[in-house]
């Protein structure tokens, strides 16, 4: 596999391990003491989504989210995990405007962030030139393609994309251009597990799946929603934890030692040094 000279993973690795038909492991971390959670584990990626803004900041959908947001998240996880891949999300209307604007933004991801690399959600004409314009400066972009988020309003709701044969065949086209367009990596969210077998053998770049069935290149899923930490359990949803119930009844174990007067005891209690250290 390729390796970056501090050993750590580069944007050509993963195409690499596509070759190698080694499957890609993505997380999404929002914060220091999430992202040295994950640190502490061999996952490949780290994507600081603008998912934040539904998860952490409690919005409806993502498109309040600014570039601010992103960079303080970003340096945050930057800080909890000081050697991973972190993928940075563009926020809406952040690569939508002009390509000064566009390249200007991915940058302060990349400089301000500390990410390795940027996502940006779509894969028409616009959306195209945007990402051209990012690989220009140097940066690697990761795209995404299907129920992208940041159209929710377009799409009426969080729908399946792809289901029609209309939608199929313009998605599969819309992924082919991406690859020419110069994406090192494609997230497939919310589409029929053809599509995304279809698209991910079709092209050289690695795709990761959310809600894309099982042939994908690698998967991605939300940190609260893999581990229990939300309410939401969307179908493509595995929890491999149930970090809410653990919480929940640790902070009434808690409450109930507080108030019966059994927390602090002695071993939580300073005294002087004359004294018990
Ligand atoms: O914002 C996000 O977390 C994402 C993933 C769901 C792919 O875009």
């Amino acid at each position: 596999m390729t390796k970056a000279p501090n050993n750590a993973l580069n944007s050509a690795s993963f195409i690499a391990m596509k070759q190698e038909g080694r499957k890609i492991s993505m997380i999404t971390a929002y914060d220091f003491s999430m992202a040295s959670c994950v640190a502490q584990s061999d996952v490949d990626i780290i994507l600081v989504g603008d998912s934040l803004g539904m998860v952490v900041l409690g919005y409806d959908n993502t498109l309040q989210v600014t570039m601010d947001d992103i960079i303080y998240h970003s340096a945050a996880v930057r800080r909890g995990a000081p050697k991973a891949f972190i993928i940075a999300d563009m926020p809406y209307l952040s690569y939508h405007l002009s390509d000064t604007n566009t390249k200007q933004n991915a940058a302060e991801l990349i400089i301000k962030g500390n990410a390795n690399a940027i996502k940006l959600e779509g894969g028409s004409a616009s959306r195209l030139n945007a990402i051209r314009a990012i690989v220009d400066i140097e940066i690697p972009v990761c795209a995404h393609l299907g129920l992208t988020p940041q159209s929710v309003h377009r799409f009426g709701g969080y729908k399946v994309q792809g289901r029609s044969p209309e939608e199929h065949e313009e998605i599969f086209i819309q992924a082919k251009a991406i690859e020419q367009a110069g994406a090192f990596m494609l997230v497939l969210e919310g589409i029929p597990e053809l599509l995304g077998k279809e698209i991910s053998e079709s092209l050289s770049i690695p795709t990761i799946g959310i809600g894309a069935g099982r042939y994908t290149d690698g998967q991605v899923l939300v940190y609260h929603d893999l581990l229990g930490y939300s309410n939401m359990q969307p179908k493509f949803v595995k929890q491999y934890a149930a970090l809410n119930t653990t919480i929940a009844q640790a902070i009434s174990s808690y409450t109930a030692e507080v108030r019966n007067g059994s927390f602090p005891t002695e071993k939580q209690t300073y005294y002087p040094i004359s004294n018990k250290e």
